[in-house]
């Protein structure tokens, strides 16, 4: 596929790295710097970056913002243990540390700096690549259904596995462009994905694509899967454990429970980076609990285009925020990786231990 980002979301300025703040999205483009490991740690924990894939390779931006300014043991060091603490579900992010970790400990402090912003960009480079394998093993999906019955394939989603959400063509949305590319008429039906409304973000890029999408209330998915108005469900994940379990945005797991209920198949798409082998099964899984407010509160533009936040209930309503849950593997037909689709058990058969450890 040929899939570029219209704005990337992250790339390097000199000591630093420009994102796009998917905070203030999808009312204002507005694109950040960031300059110290302080400001990227604070990026992820408040969301201005998002999405596994992005989540790991702003850290290693952060990895690389550090060293430029001391690369030594206990900087290195520092800089692993803040950014690890930023969001705990995503394993991206731990990946991706990791990674930076490796390479960087073994070299003299005097080497660090430079390894380190090549390491993060390799990061950045492979993600694209990842994401453009995704989109054409998960075209297969869209291309066998559009040659059994007429019209547009739809495809619903939860959440944003789109561009916003990596630093390529995105995971789950991959395989729409890719369709959308060849002349596949889809249509996607995308949900709101409260509290953070992340549907909107999705919502935002198939527009701004020309893909056909509606935007549907995340209550509303049932019924549209009974009527039978989805070919097929679609979404990311943070974290996929060894046996196939997957933490994914909250919302994701009723979407399959009703899926399987409607018979309609449910895929998983993700990258290596994002199968956790050293967890057994999704209870072990860490949810990040997010601060109650999100519930509490919508937001949007006031009378004069300002974003604003709106309380919906007195502020000592109280409110839980779970953001993530767990689809169990039962429910999922497969996942579709960068070297192809396995069911939720068997990834190891495409991501052999020998080759690729966890
Ligand atoms: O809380 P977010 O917006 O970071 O959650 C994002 C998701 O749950 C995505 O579906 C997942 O990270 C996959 S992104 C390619």
């Amino acid at each position: 596929m040929t899939f570029t980002q219209p704005i990337s979301t992250i790339r390097r300025d000199r000591d630093g790295a420009v994102v796009l703040d998917q905070t203030l999205l999808p009312h204002r483009t507005e694109l950040r710097r960031l300059a110290t490991l302080d400001e990227v740690a604070h990026a992820i924990r408040s969301m201005q970056v998002r999405g596994a894939p992005l989540i790991g390779a702003t850290a290693a931006y952060g990895v690389a913002i550090a060293m430029t300014h001391d690369s030594g043991n206990r900087a290195l060091e520092q800089a692993l243990g803040t950014l690890a603490a930023t969001r705990p579900t995503a394993v991206n992010l731990h990946w991706a540390l990791g990674r930076m970790g490796a390479r960087l400990l073994p070299l003299a402090p005097a080497a660090r700096a430079e390894a380190a912003w090549l390491e993060a960009e390799a990061i950045r480079l492979q993600d694209m690549e990842t994401c453009a394998a995704i989109g054409r093993h998960g075209l297969a999906l869209i291309e066998e259904i559009a040659a059994r019955r007429p019209g547009p394939v739809r495809v619903m989603t939860h959440c944003n596995a789109g561009w916003l959400a990596t630093c390529g063509a995105g995971t789950a949305l991959a395989p729409v462009y890719a369709a959308h590319e060849r002349g596949i008429p889809v249509h996607v039906l995308v949900s709101e994905t409260r509290p953070r409304n992340q549907g909107l973000l999705t919502a935002w890029e198939l527009r701004a694509a020309g893909v056909s999408h509606s935007l549907i209330a995340d209550n509303a998915a049932g019924i549209l899967l009974a009527r039978g108005e989805a070919d097929l469900v679609i979404t990311g994940a943070d974290r996929v454990a060894a046996n196939g379990d997957t933490a994914n945005k909250v919302g994701t797991y009723l979407k399959a429970l009703a899926a399987q209920d409607a018979g309609v198949p449910f895929y998983i798409a993700a990258p290596f980076s994002t199968l956790d082998f050293a967890c057994p099964a999704g209870a072990a899984i860490p949810i990040e609990d997010r601060d109650a407010d999100e519930v509490r509160c919508v937001s949007g533009l006031d009378a004069d285009g300002r974003l604003q936040s709106l309380r919906q209930v007195p502020d000592d309503t109280p409110a839980i925020n779970p953001a993530f849950d767990v689809t169990p593997a039962r429910l999922i037909r497969g996942i579709v990786t960068e070297r192809g689709i396995a069911a939720p058990g068997a990834l190891r058969e495409l991501f052999p231990a020998a080759e690729v450890p966890a």
